[in-house]
């Protein structure tokens, strides 16, 4: 039978067997996996994992910060890196969801790679693929259909020539839930909605700008803190926002407004490839309308999608 603290015990050593006194290089994203994998490197091999976390500018509102303090609270040796710029430059009047995902990849890996070379013998790259991103990375690249490219799974390129240390490949979400549980990571992590590589990107229908990853931040984080407020966080598997590439005319006091609107998006699923649109309380779904009208600058309208996936996808690009 699987438990998580054999899990633990035997991975652990797998890791030290594997590495030795090698070093190695991993990225955090911020989500379930990546920590829980680091983790569990770190466990095996202390001071030898080097992790690099990049700000592509595109995380959530106050993310960045938060995140790598709990990285450093975690003990782990962690590098933040400041790629905002560089992001939003390249991105600039770029509106092909397909577009946008291939150059934020291509980026990761180029802000990624300097840092790597940065740091002097590296043997190892540590991933926190799981098996769903093994299965789902086949037959989403494969020949068949090119659905939706995922970018964070696999991709470096060649010459980075270095062994993989991918301690979760074989599990699924719920057991790497389990396991960051026992090795006492903390809720800020395990009970976090998934949130896609290219963030904030690709909800931001048409050309992004910072402005506008700074309108969609505001609305996110009282979408999503008055989630949490209302104990309906945990109730949903995913939530977001989306800002739509239309203005529409409202008013406000005796003035005529012509501001953006933003969709909410809350499903339930169990894995993410079929989804349900929560059917949350009206109550609740005018608060935050209200809400986000009255605190977010430039928005002046708020939709909630009732689509389910599929034939919807979860998120709108
Ligand atoms: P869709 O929109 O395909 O999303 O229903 C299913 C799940 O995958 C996430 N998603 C992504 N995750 N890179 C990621 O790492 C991507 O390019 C990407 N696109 C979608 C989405 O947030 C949802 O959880």
């Amino acid at each position: 039978e699987w438990t998580p603290a054999a899990f633990v015990q035997e991975t652990v050593s797998r890791i030290k067997a594997q590495v030795g006194d090698k070093k190695v290089v991993m990225a955090l994203s911020g989500g379930v996996d990546s920590t829980v994998a680091a983790e569990l490197i770190h466990k095996a091999i202390g001071g030898n994992l080097y992790c690099v976390f990049v700000d592509n500018g595109l995380l959530r509102k106050n993310e960045f910060e938060t995140v790598l303090d709990s990285y450093k609270h975690m003990g782990l040796n962690v590098k933040g890196v400041n790629a905002k710029d560089l992001f939003y430059g390249q991105l600039s009047g770029v509106k092909d969801p397909e577009e946008k995902r291939k150059i934020i990849g291509r980026l990761f890996i180029e802000v990624f790679q300097q840092e790597s070379a940065e740091l002097k013998d590296i043997a190892f790259l540590g991933q926190g693929t799981i098996y769903p991103d093994v299965i789902e990375s086949v037959s989403v690249n494969g020949p068949s259909a090119t659905i939706k490219s995922h970018h964070n799974v696999g991709g470096l390129p060649e010459k980075m020539k270095m062994g993989l240390v991918e301690p979760l490949r074989f599990l699924f979400k719920d057991e790497v839930r389990r396991v960051g549980k026992e090795i006492g990571i903390s809720d800020i992590f395990l009970a976090r909605h998934p949130f896609p590589g290219p963030g904030l990107a690709i909800r931001i229908l048409g050309d992004i700008t910072p402005e506008k990853v700074t309108m969609l931040q505001e609305a996110d984080a009282v979408w999503i803190d008055n989630l949490k407020e209302s104990g309906l966080y945990n109730q949903v598997w995913q939530a977001g926002t989306i800002l739509l590439p239309v203005q529409s005319v409202g008013v406000m006091g005796d003035e005529r407004t012509y501001e953006f609107t933003v969709a909410l998006r809350a499903v339930t699923s169990t894995d993410g490839m079929t989804a349900d649109w929560a059917h949350l309380p009206y109550e609740f779904l005018a608060k935050v309308s209200n809400d986000i009208i009255n605190k977010v600058k430039g928005i002046n309208r708020v939709v909630y999608d009732i689509s389910s996936k599929p034939p919807a996808t979860i998120e709108w690009e």
